[in-house]
């Protein structure tokens, strides 16, 4: 008995009439991150499954329990990419780009993988872009990546839905002493916190944190909090990037209890959040990652950068109704062509306008066909208009212009004047 073809759970295809809203949602994206002079770099989507453990940690629901990881037939344990922030840093530093304290301001887009429980807004082929920006150190960077958000939630028209969330984890040593005082302090409460954040506190005790368990959260509230263990530097820095947020008319909310997930944080930590979405609200997060690139091997180099989700993002644009009606029509005309000869001059009179009309989206009817059976295809195709080109159109050298929505009559053209005619009345219209 055959088993019926699908696609893996939570890994989705973009169907054709997606497309349109992605490309619009990508374009506006890489238009964006050109004008504030970031460069494109990609990645492979496999790599050894070392690097993810050492730089995301040992430790966390990613490395411990979300990776695709298999062995491949050299017997090399290699993983799906989770993210894209290791390949990034295994990239830079494999070719040397943050070599000399070369400043790179680097974007990347593609797919990631991650084995979660696939609900809305969260799946186990997700989308991400991100930027990484190395050899910067002060908060005048920081307060860049959350500006050019700002700019990107205006011109997607979701700067009211989203808010922004901000926290300083301090560096790995301020971190390390608050740590201790955390332990310390949940040791001493143990019985009152649930089963998870007992296993936590003894892997990643930070991510008590951010517990969604009621009985833990109100053990926390007497917690130790990280504020007060913040070094000089951080809390300079923190502030530097407050004043550049206030500075700018950013708004934002301060959350002790962001932690994020990936262990590779230091200073800086940021979430644009939602509650338009339910549960998966986060579309955007990142943070500065001062140490992990000497972790990896390389020299001392600080590194900041965020991810946003595109799945996410693109289900806020539908819920606001955000999406641009333009975006929908992906034909702009549509020939339609009766008899054998008529066929072939169309052939040629399409690939002449191609030439004539740069940017013209000219579709041609393929599989012949009666009138009624042409139009229908041509009506289907989104098109404004339809050409038309039988016997008697051939024997004049013109074409049948038709509006397809709408008013309008339909007229004859001149071959030679189609040309212009097309270019004020389609392209630009
Ligand atoms: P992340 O918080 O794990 O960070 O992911 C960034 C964003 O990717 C999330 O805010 C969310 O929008 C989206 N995302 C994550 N998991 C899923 C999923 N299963 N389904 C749909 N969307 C998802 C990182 O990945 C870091 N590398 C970000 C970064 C870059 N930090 C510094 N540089």
């Amino acid at each position: 008995m055959s088993k019926t073809l699908q696609a893996i759970r939570g890994m989705n295809d973009i169907l054709p009439e997606q497309t349109p809203l992605w490309r619009y949602f990508e374009g506006t994206v890489a238009g964006l991150l050109d004008g504030y002079g970031y460069r494109q770099i990609r990645m492979p989507i496999v790599e050894f499954t070392d690097l993810f453990k050492r730089s995301i940690g040992e430790v966390t629901d990613i490395v411990e329990k979300e990776m695709y990881t298999f062995e491949d037939r050299n017997g090399d344990s290699l993983t799906l990419r989770p993210e894209g922030t290791a390949a990034c840093v295994r990239a830079v530093l494999e070719h040397g780009l943050s070599g000399g304290g070369q400043v790179q301001k680097l974007w990347y887009m593609g797919p990631m993988f991650r084995h979660e429980r696939p609900q809305k807004g969260r799946y186990r082929q997700f989308h991400q872009i991100g930027l990484e920006v190395f050899n910067l150190d002060g908060p005048d960077i920081d307060a860049e990546l959350i500006v050019l958000t700002w700019r990107l939630w205006k011109l997607l028209g979701i700067r009211d839905a989203v808010t922004l969330e901000l926290n300083s984890l301090g560096t790995s040593e301020a971190r390390g002493r608050y740590r201790e005082a955390l332990v310390e302090f949940l040791t001493a409460h143990l019985d009152q916190i649930d089963e998870d954040s007992q296993r936590r506190l003894k892997t990643n005790p930070l991510r008590v944190l951010d517990t969604k368990h009621p009985e833990t959260q109100a053990v926390l509230v007497n917690a130790p909090k990280l504020a007060d263990y913040l070094d000089d530097e951080s809390r300079v820095h923190f502030e530097g990037l407050k004043a550049r947020l206030d500075a700018a008319g950013i708004p934002y909310v301060i959350n002790p209890k962001l932690v994020r997930g990936l262990d590779y944080y230091s200073k800086t930590v940021f979430e644009w959040v939602t509650d338009k979405l339910g549960a998966q609200g986060t579309v955007c997060a990142g943070g500065r990652y001062d140490g992990l690139v000497e972790q990896m091997g390389g020299k001392p180099t600080p590194g900041v950068g965020f991810a946003m989700g595109i799945e996410r993002l693109i289900l806020l644009l539908e819920t606001l109704e955000q999406v641009p009606e333009s975006i929908s029509r992906q034909v702009d005309v549509y020939l339609c062509a009766f008899g054998e000869q008529a066929e072939l001059a169309g052939l040629t009179l399409a690939e002449r306008l191609r030439d004539e009309v740069p940017g013209l989206r000219l579709m041609v009817n393929a599989g012949a066909g009666s009138f009624k059976s042409q139009f229908k295809k041509a009506d289907k195709s989104g098109a404004l208009h339809a050409l038309i080109l039988g016997d008697d159109e051939l024997a004049q050298q013109v074409l049948g212009f038709k509006p397809l929505r709408g008013q309008g009559e339909q007229q004859n053209i001149a071959w030679s004047a189609l040309a212009d005619h097309l270019a004020t009345c389609v392209v630009q219209g």
